[in-house]
Parts: structure tokens; C-alpha cells; sequence
């Protein structure tokens, strides 16, 4: 059930169909960046609650969840939300589509803890009075409320992400893409951030390079050289994938060519 009341979250829904199976589709989608060819020709339709993106660096995983949320647009074909073409709906995306950055550092950029919460509500359209308000029930209801009033630079990295992820939540998106999120925490923190995106209703797009953090999601997707290679559960694709980082390994010399 929603956190708030209608009144204050008047959401421009029209041009999303937020009922459709489908959240988010590419169609034929190229990208290029610089003279590299980013994403190849990719077409996949998400309906899975939580799906996993594993892939060598380079792959084109970070390019293809910033499509979802209007980082970026293709440079052919089309990526949808909710049935609507993100170039028509660029400025609706980030309402619908929440997006949590492997470094804490760079998403957070307000001094403490509760306004990092409440300027999420004044996307929202809170007024900054309700929004402070606000901030401090949301905090209370994810037991953080001890943290409203710190600086949000003397948190622990676990408590960085965890803060960064409830300033995504407050604006309740109905998709959450996590780029990486997990990547500098210890074991942890790691854990129990893992289990708090677990908790929440939101459908979950996760990059992880930890493959044992996507075992039990729905769907996962094996990127390699802006392609698609594997689309499956993660009983198939994540074994494939290790053994093919076995493969290449034993194969490779390990100069810096390799790497
Ligand atoms: N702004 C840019 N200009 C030119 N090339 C870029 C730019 N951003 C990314 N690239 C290139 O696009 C390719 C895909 O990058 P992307 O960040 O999507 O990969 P990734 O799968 O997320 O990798 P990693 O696991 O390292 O995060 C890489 O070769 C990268 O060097
Ligand atoms: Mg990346």
C-alpha cells in the first residue's frame, strides 16, 4: 500500500499504463557511445518482480539500465515504461523509475540525512515543511530515525547505500534499477541491504558482478559485447556464466592485455 496519500503525490500517469505486465521493454535498441557500439540491436520485455544483469565490464550493462530511466536514449529503436516511449516521457521517467548508483557518494548531495529524504518529497510535490515531516516518518518507518539529523558524510558505507536507497523509495517508484549497489559494502552491510531491496514492492533491476547476490531473482539477463547472449532463471544462467569466466580465465595470459 502507498506511504502517502494521493493528495500530496499528483502523479502525471496518463501516458503509462501502470497496470501492464510488461514495465519496461527495448525494442531493437542500438546505442552508440563515442564510435563504440554500446548496445547491439537488443530486445528484451521485463515482467519478472526482480531481475539480475551479470556481464564482463564493458558489456553494456550501466548503458542499458540508464535507458530505463532516461540517462539515456537509444539511438535506434525504442525503450518503454509502462508502455510509453521514454523520448516522449523524459521528464515523467525518474517518478516511475527510481535509480540507486554504486557509489553512495555520488547520488546523495545534501548535508544530512533527512533532507537527503525530504528533497525526494519535494520532487513529489510536497511543500518543504510537510516534506521535512515527512522525511522524519519515513525515516521512523525504516527504523532510521536516529540518523535524520547526521551528516550524511559521517554514515557507514552500509548506511550511505541504505539512506540512499530510502530517498529513491520515498518517491515511490514503481521500478527500482540498482547499478551495482552492492559492490563496495562489506559482507555485511551487503547482506542486509540485499535484504531490505528483497522487502520492498518495488520490481528490482539489479547489476551485480557477486553472482551469489542473484540467485534466488526471478530472471537474469547475461550481457556480452551489447548483446544479449543468455535470458533466463538464475538455476541456468548464473552457472553458465561462471563457467565461462573459468573458461576465458584458464585460456587467458594475465598481462594487462587480458584485463
Ligand atoms: N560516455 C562514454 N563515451 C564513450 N564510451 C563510453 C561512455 N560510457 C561508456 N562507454 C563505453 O561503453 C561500453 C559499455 O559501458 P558500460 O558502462 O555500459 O559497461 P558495463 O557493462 O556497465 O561495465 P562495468 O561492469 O565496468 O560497469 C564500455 O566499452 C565503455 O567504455
Ligand atoms: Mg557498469
Amino acid at each position: 500500500m502507498a506511504f502517502w496519500s494521493k493528495k500530496h503525490a499528483s502523479r502525471p500517469e496518463h501516458r503509462f499504463d501502470l497496470s501492464a505486465a510488461t514495465y519496461a521493454s527495448l525494442e531493437n535498441v542500438s546505442l552508440k557511445l563515442g564510435d563504440r557500439t554500446v548496445l547491439d540491436d537488443v530486445s528484451v520485455e521485463l515482467q519478472e518482480r526482480r531481475v539480475g544483469l551479470i556481464g564482463l565490464n564493458g558489456s553494456g550493462k550501466s548503458s542499458l539500465v540508464r535507458l530505463l530511466n532516461g540517462l539515456r536514449f537509444p539511438d535506434s529503436g525504442t525503450v518503454r515504461i509502462f508502455g510509453a516511449a521514454t523520448t516522449e516521457v523524459a521528464p515523467d521517467l525518474p517518478r516511475h523509475v527510481g535509480f540507486v548508483f554504486q557509489n553512495p557518494d555520488h547520488q546523495a548531495i545534501f548535508p544530512t540525512v533527512e533532507e537527503e529524504i525530504a528533497f525526494g518529497l519535494t520532487q513529489i510535490g510536497f511543500d518543504k515543511k510537510d516534506a521535512r515531516k515527512g522525511a522524519r516518518a519515513f525515516l521512523k518507518l525504516h527504523d532510521c530515525d536516529r540518523l535524520a539529523e547526521l551528516p550524511f558524510a559521517s554514515l557507514s558505507e552500509g548506511q550511505k547505500q541504505l539512506i540512499c536507497i530510502l530517498a529513491i523509495l520515498v518517491m515511490e517508484p514503481q521500478i527500482l534499477v540498482l547499478d551495482e549497489p552492492l559492490t563496495s559494502l562489506d559482507g555485511l552491510a551487503s547482506r542486509l541491504i540485499l535484504k531490505k531491496l528483497k522487502s520492498v514492492e518495488q520490481r528490482l533491476v539489479m547489476i551485480s558482478h557477486d553472482l551469489s547476490t542473484l540467485a534466488d531473482f526471478d530472471r537474469v539477463l547475461w550481457l556480452e559485447d551489447g548483446k544479449i547472449r543468455m535470458d533466463s532463471v538464475p538455476g541456468d544462467v548464473l552457472p553458465a556464466y561462471a563457467a565461462d569466466l573459468d573458461r576465458r580465465a584458464a585460456k587467458a595470459e594475465t598481462g594487462a592485455h587480458a584485463l
